[in-house]
């Protein structure tokens, strides 16, 4: 395997350019279509996927890709670069300026490299395998709260939160009378980084995809938290579930998980 750091400058790169655009279209009226009842998509999220995608296949023809939206090229490589254009589409729509991009690359299916942008706040996160996690080029790092109680936390809900029980509705009451407080943002890729740099002290989420977790996940590990699935074991892609905490408050977030009421 190459050293990680050769693919960051590219996949840096991509992530500005992307989110600059992105920036660009927040104010301006969007074409929204559907992709389920509560799942949509803009003409944006797909110009910002073209947009990554050019940057990546020229600097890594060989690599493979795979993306939300459209792009998706199988290749006989180690390499796989996912991608999510715009994490946070819902509130991109609604012109709520908390969105990202996200890149991230594996190698045989291993995450050594993670990048998201937010360019409402102009926050670049980046992450190699073995060489920490950085905010605009500064370290970054989990919190230090032990306590869940004391404890700030993130989540979401899936797109099949009005058709499902198992909508995440059950862990979300559980938390709430037992965290000091709850926060939904809308974009995993920004809930991950915001664990990474200590802001939430912990995140979980169920039915994700893996464009949705490969960067935020690797910068956690790389600012010294922990990340699993719902029963404590590492995290793996493809996920879809994910727990991921500054690791203090990792094994109280495990107990709560297992209450919940879906069967
Ligand atoms: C969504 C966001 C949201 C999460 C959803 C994701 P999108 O991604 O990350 O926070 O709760 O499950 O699908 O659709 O905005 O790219
Ligand atoms: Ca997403
Ligand atoms: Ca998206």
């Amino acid at each position: 395997m190459d050293r990680p750091e050769i693919f960051l400058p590219a996949a840096r790169q991509a992530a500005l350019e992307a989110g600059r655009y992105l920036l660009k279209g927040l104010s301006q009226t969007k074409r929204v279509t559907y992709k389920g009842q509560v799942d949509l998509v803009t003409g944006f999220d797909r110009r910002s996927e073209e947009i990554i995608y050019d940057r990546l296949s020229r600097a890594f023809p060989g690599h493979s890709f795979l993306a939300e939206e459209e792009i998706k090229r199988d290749r006989d490589s180690d390499y796989r670069w996912l991608v999510d254009p715009l994490d946070g589409t819902t509130n991109f729509a609604h012109g709520l300026p908390v969105f990202c991009v996200s890149i991230a690359l594996a190698f045989r299916n291993e995450l050594i490299l993670g990048v998201v942008y937010d360019p409402n706040r102009e926050e670049l996160f980046t992450a190699t395998r073995g060489h920490g996690a950085y905010l605009n080029g500064k370290p970054i790092s989990v919190s230090k709260t032990r306590k869940l109680d004391r404890s700030l936390l993130a989540t979401g809900f899936p797109y099949d939160v009005r058709t499902s029980r198992d909508n995440n509705l059950d862990h979300f009451a559980n938390f709430a009378v037992r965290a000091q407080a709850i926060r939904r943002l809308g974009s995993a890729a920004l809930d991950l980084c915001y664990v990474a740099c200590g802001r939430f002290d912990g995140y979980w989420e169920k039915k994700l995809k893996p464009w949705d977790l490969a960067a935020g996940a690797l910068l956690v590990e790389e600012a010294g938290g922990r990340v699993s699935d719902l029963a404590g074991k590492k995290f793996r892609l493809p996920g879809p579930h994910i727990v991921a905490s500054n690791g203090y408050i990792h094994r109280p977030m495990l107990e709560i998980l297992s209450l919940g009421c879906v069967k």
